[in-house]
């Protein structure tokens, strides 16, 4: 039986280079989100937390759970810190529904915050290698742009060059970003611009990466019997899931599928009873662009070595049958690392209440959201419906 729960309030602030620092970035997400909440809800009303944050540069590596009880407003309440780097967004999301599950709680407040941009060059490498294998990988100097642009060579030596395809991906999340006032990039480029860029790691260029970026986004869940209590239109959490894989890419049997990421969509399938069939739209975890084929293949929308012709066919665009992130995704929205998971969800609650302006997928009733860990060493899936 499913653990079910419902998302009542959501807040997010602008993603990019930003003034702000992590309070005053949890603070203005918290806020946001108890706005939301068209018949009202108060700090008081929360009985736990979760803060999803990697603590990037070092900024209150210890105990921010307490930081966040104080800018939320709700001191007193037990809050748990939840680190599984990038993919920290997706388990805290999945912790709070299985806290509301336990019984008890009247609101579980969930809030992702990652401040990147004001340390150095060399202290942004550093900190974006703590969540890599930090024994072998590391040493050997491999960056995250290093690993998947390893991973798409792998990719293009099994399944023939899909550069068009990762160019599309590319091109793609622009143009849904630059419909996204909260996103980091607001400009649209075409697929030759994004082939033609300097190369970071080959064949993955500079558009092929999501940036470095501040922000935070929050999300205020009740039990589904709860609900409509605060809103009268929730958006439910039907089922969850969430795997693991080797951290080092060297001791997986294969570079080219994240078993994390199958285990995850198979267990949130399987909870929910949905079909693949069900899904309006997805918000996959696209670090870079070759992350994103592999989500479709993984999360079970393409066959492997499939999901480059999916995308060409212009199925993955807004106006296409299999949306696949409208917010335009890390590549274009930003990628604060831990407000990543819930920043999807925010997403998926605007969708699914028509409330995503512009970008709006018409019609969208179930969407999935796919958030990944390092190289695909942690996954969460999680399924979202309306009505
Ligand atoms: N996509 C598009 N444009 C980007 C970009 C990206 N990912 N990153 C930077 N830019 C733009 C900047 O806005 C800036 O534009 P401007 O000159 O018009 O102002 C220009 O490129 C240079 O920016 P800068 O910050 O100096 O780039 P950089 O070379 O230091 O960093 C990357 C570029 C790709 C190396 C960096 O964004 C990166 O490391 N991304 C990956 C982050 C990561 O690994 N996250 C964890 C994932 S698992």
């Amino acid at each position: 039986m499913a653990h079910r729960a419902a998302i009542v309030g959501a807040g997010h602030t602008r993603f990019g280079v930003l003034e702000a620092g992590p309070r005053a970035l949890v603070r203005a997400a918290s806020e946001a989100a108890f706005r939301s909440v068209e018949r009202g809800a108060r700090p008081r009303d929360v009985s736990e937390a979760f803060l999803a944050t990697l603590g990037f540069g070092g900024f209150q590596i210890g105990n921010s759970a307490a930081m966040l009880a104080e800018e939320a407003g709700i001191v007193g309440a037990p809050v748990t810190r939840v680190e599984n780097a990038c993919a920290s967004g997706g388990f805290a999301l999945r912790a709070a529904v299985e806290s509301l599950a336990s019984g008890g709680q009247s609101l579980a407040l969930v809030v992702g915050v990652e401040k990147m941009t004001d340390v150095s060059n060399a202290r942004r490498r550093f900190w974006l290698g703590v969540s890599g294998d930090t024994e072998w990988e590391r040493l050997a100097g491999l960056t995250f742009a290093g690993v998947y642009g390893l991973i798409a060579s792998r990719y293009f030596a099994e399944h023939g060059d899909a550069a068009e395809a990762l160019a599309e991906v590319a091109s793609k999340n622009h143009e849904n970003g630059s419909l996204n006032p909260n996103a980091h990039f607001q400009k649209t480029v075409t697929r030759a611009e994004v082939r033609a860029a300097p190369r970071v790691a080959d064949p993955l260029g500079l558009y092929d990466c999501c940036p470095v970026s501040d922000g935070a986004a929050a999300l205020l869940l009740a039990s589904p019997e709860a609900a409509r209590k605060y809103t009268d239109t929730p958006v439910y959490i039907d089922g969850t899931g969430a795997g693991t894989d080797s951290l080092a890419v060297q001791e997986r049997g294969w570079l080219t599928r994240f078993r994390a990421t199958q285990r995850a969509a198979h267990e949130a399938f399987r909870s929910a009873g949905w079909h693949r069939s069900d899904v309006s739209f997805l918000e996959v975890h696209d670090c870079f662009t070759i992350a994103e084929l592999l989500a479709l293949e993984d999360l079970g929308f393409a066959a492997p070595g499939e999901a480059g012709a999916l995308t060409l066919s212009g199925e993955t665009r807004r106006s296409g049958r299999l949306p696949v992130n409208p917010d335009g995704g890390l590549k274009a929205k930003g990628h604060p690392i831990g407000a990543t998971g819930v920043s999807q969800a925010y997403e998926i609650f605007l969708q699914l209440r028509g409330e995503a302006g512009h970008r709006q997928v018409p019609g969208a009733h179930h969407a999935l959201a796919h958030n990944v860990g390092g190289a695909g060493a942690t996954a969460t899936v999680s399924l979202f419906s309306v009505g």
